[in-house]
């Protein structure tokens, strides 16, 4: 069984490979080609189970737009409405799945919750996010920085704001595809100690992103956190917004990213977002053409 858990625990040709079909299916259809088949129906016939705990534009649309241009089905589940926010277990929930379905992806709270899934699930089992970690994201935006600026192997990458999950995806990201990492936040917000060892901690944020390649930021508040813990966050966060005069401390050629859905003028400026370094849309598109290489990896093993 192929499930795609996390990019620490997926072999390291792998990822390469995934990146590197998922550049080839984008451009065998020139880009996004709205309302167009994929030549080859490698999920014809297939069923893929939707799992959302959480809210979703990104992952839900990609994730059904990819499946539907491969061929395959798709039914999006609202964990809320399924027995299993009733009570019924994970491992329950796995193994009824796959009877019906050849794909299971599924946004969640703990990570627990998606272990238990890939552990019962007869049938392979994508990370859409969780508490912990956001894989397919960050696929999406070492294949977006690639094709703006070549091989990301070596470069300098800064993130700058709250330690979470997409930073966790980022610290795995830099040991599998070898590049440097810096972390610029406050000590309250720092990354979680598992992942000690994959990145580096520079406070000041002026001082971390001189000579970065590529600057990146998210929410200050996720949603798994709990919305009383907003206005502290703010305060602790506001020194480390992502703005202009940030921005200009990076390389000439850096680009900026933001996984989205942002909170303008908070974690990065409008003119950040907006402005010339920013990829935040390519992001968004490649989580489509990633994904779809990832269905694949785990459906063709
Ligand atoms: N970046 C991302 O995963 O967005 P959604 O929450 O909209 O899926
Ligand atoms: N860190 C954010 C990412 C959303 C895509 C969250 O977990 O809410």
């Amino acid at each position: 069984m192929t499930h795609f858990l996390d990019i620490h625990t997926t072999p390291q040709s792998d990822l390469r490979d995934i990146i590197s079909n998922a550049r080839d299916m984008k451009n065998a259809r020139a880009g996004m080609s709205k309302g167009t088949l994929d030549a080859d129906q490698p999920l014809a016939g297939q069923m893929v189970a939707l799992i959302f705990e959480k809210p979703s534009t990104r992952t839900r649309v990609s994730f059904d737009v990819g499946v539907r241009q491969m061929g395959g089905q798709t039914m999006v589940l609202s964990g809320a409405d399924m027995q299993l926010g009733h009570g019924e277990t994970i491992a329950d929930t796995a193994r009824v799945l796959s009877r019906y379905v050849d794909l299971i992806m599924i946004r969640t709270f703990e990570e627990q919750t998606l272990l238990d899934m890939a552990e019962y699930a007869t049938v392979p089992v994508i990370n859409g996010l969780t508490n912990r970690t956001h894989p397919c994201q960050i696929m999406a935006d070492i294949m977006t920085f690639e094709e703006h600026n070549g091989p990301i192997k070596g470069k300098k990458v800064v993130w700058s704001g709250d330690g979470n999950n997409v930073f966790a995806s980022f610290a795995h990201a830099a040991k599998q595809f070898d590049f440097e990492l810096v972390f610029t936040g406050p000590e309250t917000l720092d990354p979680e100690r598992a992942l000690d060892g994959l990145y580096t901690t520079v406070r000041d944020p002026h001082e971390a992103v001189k000579g970065a390649d590529l600057v990146v930021t998210d929410t200050w508040v996720s949603m798994h956190d709990p919305q009383s813990a907003r206005e502290r966050r703010h305060n602790q966060l506001r020194g480390y917004q992502v703005n202009d005069d940030l921005m200009a401390k990076a390389k000439g050629d850096a680009l900026f990213m933001h996984c989205l859905p942002a909170h303008r003028d908070d974690e990065a400026t409008s003119s950040v977002m907006d402005g010339k370094h920013s990829v935040i849309f390519d992001e968004a598109e490649n989580r489509l053409h990633v994904q779809k290489a990832i269905m694949r990896h785990c459906l063709s093993k």
